[in-house]
């Protein structure tokens, strides 16, 4: 099986660069073509010949070696060509001082000049002795390093080349082909969409100390921003009130009422080429909220309510040309009710999770049905929200494109 993805593997200058070996054949035997890159360091610790051999490429070793034999490489800005021709960039073993030059954007050797000059994916796995590990300096590389989009796969703790034991081993071959796959599967496959998503509960205020809400967590929402964004999207994150950080790379709208987050939504809808209403919105509100404090000595207060306004349905109203997913949250009768709201709104796709078990509300799980507005259905099995925001992404795009086409 052939994933013909190139692999530009980096191998900076550390004991674990013998492991690079055993990364390379977990690499081939996964479909990957593999292009090493060694610094000068690496090579004292591995020879250039055993990952030639392994990846059945030459190795690049050198900025300035006359490349003119290897008929793939043919100028003097072999770093420009090895960058262009590469689908991802790994660096195992990522030392300290790789981390650096990266960090600094250095360009003193091979691997750190095609860094500049590679725009895909980067994968670091760093191996270090602990105190390299843990020292501000490196803390400080790895988190610019995240910032720019680089995945990291920790270090795991153990026996180290020193003697000591402690974190920063590098960790095993499997952990790092699978961030790998990853990276590569997500690339930017949602690039230039611009997803807009409700998220959590809401709150309907019953005096100003008192209100009305639902056990909604925010994190289905949260967790299809975040998927959303590391797909390339940009993400406007709609967000009733909920303990959950800002997701990497996503703009955060905070609002309390039903009417507060319709009416962001309204007005954020014209950036947007994809809706995601994924809050918990209540259906009802206090319709005369009280202006001070509801006393005890009055006795237990009529509530009256009102309905408040469907977001879904209205942001589904005005859609043009936009993709709007709903859901549908059921204690009974899932795929019936979730298939009436798919059409009473408006949606192209409707996600439809049970409710009032051991998945949906309060819960990092999530269960339930896809369906789609022309009569497909997928069931989705119990996964993680992550995961399951990831398949729903999945469905959106091919949706899309089969709509496009
Ligand atoms: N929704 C919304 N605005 C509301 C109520 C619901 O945008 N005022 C959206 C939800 O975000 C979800 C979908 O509508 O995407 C369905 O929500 P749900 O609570 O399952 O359905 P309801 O329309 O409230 O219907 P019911 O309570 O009868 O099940």
């Amino acid at each position: 099986m052939s994933n013909e993805k190139t692999i530009l593997l980096g191998v900076s200058g550390g004991i674990a660069a013998y492991k690079s070996a055993e990364l390379v054949r977990a690499l081939r035997s996964d479909g990957y073509r593999v292009q090493a890159v060694m610094t000068r360091a690496a090579t004292k610790f591995i020879t250039p010949l055993t990952l030639a051999s392994l990846t059945g490429n030459r190795v690049i070793t050198d900025l300035f070696a006359d490349l003119s034999a290897d008929e793939t490489l043919t100028s003097s800005v072999a770093h420009i060509e090895v960058a262009q021709a590469s689908d991802l960039m790994l660096v195992a073993p990522a030392t300290a001082d790789i981390l650096a030059k990266f960090a600094l954007g250095l360009a003193d050797d091979f691997l750190s000049t095609a860094h500049l000059a590679f725009t895909g994916p980067l994968v670091l796995a760093p191996a270090m002795n602990t105190r390299m590990w843990e020292h501000p300096a490196t803390r400080e590389n790895l988190a610019v390093l995240r910032s720019r989009g680089a995945v990291v796969v920790e270090p795991g703790s153990g026996e180290l080349a020193c003697g000591t034991v402690g974190r920063g081993r590098l960790a095993d071959s499997e952990p790092i082909v699978a961030a790998v796959r990853d990276a590569l599967r997500f690339r930017g496959d949602m690039h230039g969409e611009c997803v807009l998503i409700t998220a959590g509960p809401t709150r309907e205020a019953l005096d100003p100390v008192r209100y009305l809400s639902n056990r909604s967590s925010g994190r289905m929402g949260f967790a299809l921003a975040e998927e959303a964004a590391r797909r390339g999207a940009r993400v406007i994150l709609i967000a009733g009130p909920v303990a959950l950080p800002t997701p990497q790379g996503c703009e955060r709208v905070d609002v309390e009422s039903a009417q507060e987050m319709h009416d962001t939504a309204i007005e954020r809808l014209p950036d947007a080429s994809i809706a995601v209403m994924a809050a918990a919105v209540a259906d009802y509100r206090p319709s005369t909220p009280s202006g001070r404090k509801i006393k005890k000595r009055d006795g237990p207060p009529g509530i009256h309510l009102e309905e408040t306004p469907d977001i879904l349905r209205a942001v589904a109203q005005r859609k043009g040309s936009r993709f709007v997913i709903g859901f549908a949250a059921e204690t009974h009768d899932l795929e019936s009710n979730a298939r009436s709201k798919l059409r009473s709104k408006g949606c192209d796709l409707v996600v439809a999770n049970p409710v009032g078990g051991s998945t949906g509300f309060e819960t990092e799980f999530n269960q339930g049905l896809v369906l789609g507005a022309t009569g497909e259905v997928h069931r989705l099995e119990t996964m993680t929200k992550t995961s399951m925001a990831a398949r729903i992404f999945d469905f959106a795009v091919r949706y899309r494109r089969r709509a496009a086409a």
